[in-house]
């Protein structure tokens, strides 16, 4: 393949460099575009053909059905390792020795302590607050007790802002749910791992001891590990850009945060949840709400169905819905809701609608099925989709500040009024 493009504009030819990824993905290396040509630009609503950056974290092939962070496949990494190793991996970019792992580890440990002011913030939302909103504004409060930059060329200082967030955001997820439960903030226990720590700050009760059930925890390490990153989707390019201003990290994951609330992103798994009670309550007849899914005049969507990048399967969606399978069973629940989802799977991957336009089950379709089983309520499932992508928007947060990226600053195309005189008041 030759290594220019050449774009002919009004007779004018204009050449670009083509470069390649290491894994022979191709792009038109489009910068000197504006320049060269006296004002022109590129128009991709919604970016999907444009590459924002370039990234050794993630890589997937939406085609193929490949994920994989730092160059290991998700089906290996949810298999063999744990939630933690994962975050240092996509941090750090290596797997963790033993050592790296135990130090990792306590000094995540040394942090997880949240001043105790946060609690009054959290005490003037109202019961019926949004976890995520919740969680927004707790993320984003917490620079208000750690106002100093990060000096990024500074790796201590880098580590120190890592290790502590992630100390201090299973607090505040746990602390969430326990607003919404009505329970007492509470702290877990730093002899625990992550993943049962997280569990035991969200659902001890007051009165008694938290017994850990290790099919939930494997089960949660499992989902955290699938939704750890997800190269430049809507939240993570939002904490690139936010980050891009040279907004400090914590800021910049609240605006993640934000992003990762709508229903076309990681609001589906409630979304998911909440059509499937719709559909039980409405009878269950799943052929009625395919229906509507393919009415051009009716503007329901089927929940957790399409991706703007897997085209085949989204491998995660394969990995989840064995492992809910399994804690159902584990449980010995037996859930309607579950029988549903199935129903309408099997409808859609036969349905030609669906078929053509490359429609399939995605990681959320199954993943509020085993935070339902886990007893975590349907409002909390975008909180623990952030929970688990909070080392991917870091890794990419980090990556992005220490590549010195410029600011995130899109063009546009100008389609409003051209210049009018003003017209005093009493003429209009
Ligand atoms: N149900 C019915 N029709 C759908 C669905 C769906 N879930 N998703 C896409 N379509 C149709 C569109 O109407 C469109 O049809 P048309 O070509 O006849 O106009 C076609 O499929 C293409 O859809 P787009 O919206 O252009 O695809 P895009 O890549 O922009 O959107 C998205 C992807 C947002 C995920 C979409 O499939 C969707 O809304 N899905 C439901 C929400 C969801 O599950 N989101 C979670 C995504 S995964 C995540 O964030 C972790």
């Amino acid at each position: 393949m030759s290594d220019k493009a050449t774009l002919e504009i009004n007779g004018e030819k204009y050449e670009f460099p083509i470069i390649n990824g290491t894994e022979n993905e191709v792009a038109i290396d489009i910068k000197s575009l504006r320049g060269s040509t006296g004002g022109v630009i590129t128009l991709d609503p919604g970016y999907k053909n444009t590459g924002s950056c370039e990234s050794a974290i993630t890589f997937l092939d939406g085609e193929k059905g490949i994920l994989r962070y730092r160059g290991y496949s998700i089906e290996e990494l949810a298999e063999k390792a744990s939630f933690l190793e994962v975050v240092f991996l996509l941090i750090f970019g290596e797997l963790p020795t033993q050592e790296q792992l135990s130090k990792f580890d306590s000094d995540i440990k040394a942090h997880s302590v949240v001043d105790d002011d946060i609690k009054k913030i959290l005490d003037a939302f109202p019961k019926s607050a949004h976890p995520m909103g919740v969680l927004s504004s707790l993320t984003s409060a917490l620079t208000a007790f750690y106002p100093s930059t990060v000096d990024v060329s500074s790796e201590e200082e880098m580590y120190k802002a890592i290790v502590r967030i992630l100390a201090k955001f299973p607090v505040l997820v746990a602390w969430t749910l326990r607003k919404k439960n009505g329970l007492p903030l509470d702290y877990g226990d730093n002899k625990l791992g992550y993943v049962e720590n997280l569990l035991k700050m969200m659902f001890k009760s007051p009165s008694g001891d938290y017994e850990q059930n290790p099919i939930l925890v494997n089960a949660l390490d499992k989902l955290l590990i699938l939704h750890a990153d997800h190269e430049q989707n809507c939240s993570t390019s939002t904490v690139r850009i936010a980050g891009s201003s040279h907004a400090g990290l914590f800021v910049s994951l609240a605006s993640g945060i934000s992003a990762l609330w709508g229903p076309l992103h990681g609001g589906a798994n409630q979304a998911v949840l909440e059509m499937l009670e719709a559909i039980r309550a409405d009878g269950g007849d799943t052929k009625k709400y395919m229906a509507k899914a393919k009415d051009k005049n009716d503007p329901f969507r089927l929940m957790g169905f399409g991706h703007r990048v897997y085209k085949n399967f989204d491998p995660r969606a394969l990995i989840i819905k064995k492992a809910a399978d399994e804690v159902l069973a584990d449980l010995g629940i037996e859930d309607p809701i579950l029988d549903i989802a199935k129903g309408l799977a099997k409808e859609a991957l036969e349905d030609p609608y669906f078929v053509e336009r490359k429609l399939y089950p995605n990681v959320d379709f199954y993943s509020g099925i085993i935070y339902r089983a886990m007893g975590i309520p349907v409002e909390m499932f975008t909180v623990m989709f952030a929970m688990g992508r909070l080392p991917g928007w870091i890794a990419q947060w980090k990556e992005m500040r220490t590549r010195n990226e410029p600011i995130g600053r899109p063009r546009q195309l100008y389609i409003g009024e051209t210049h009018r005189d003003f017209k005093s008041i009493e003429k209009r």
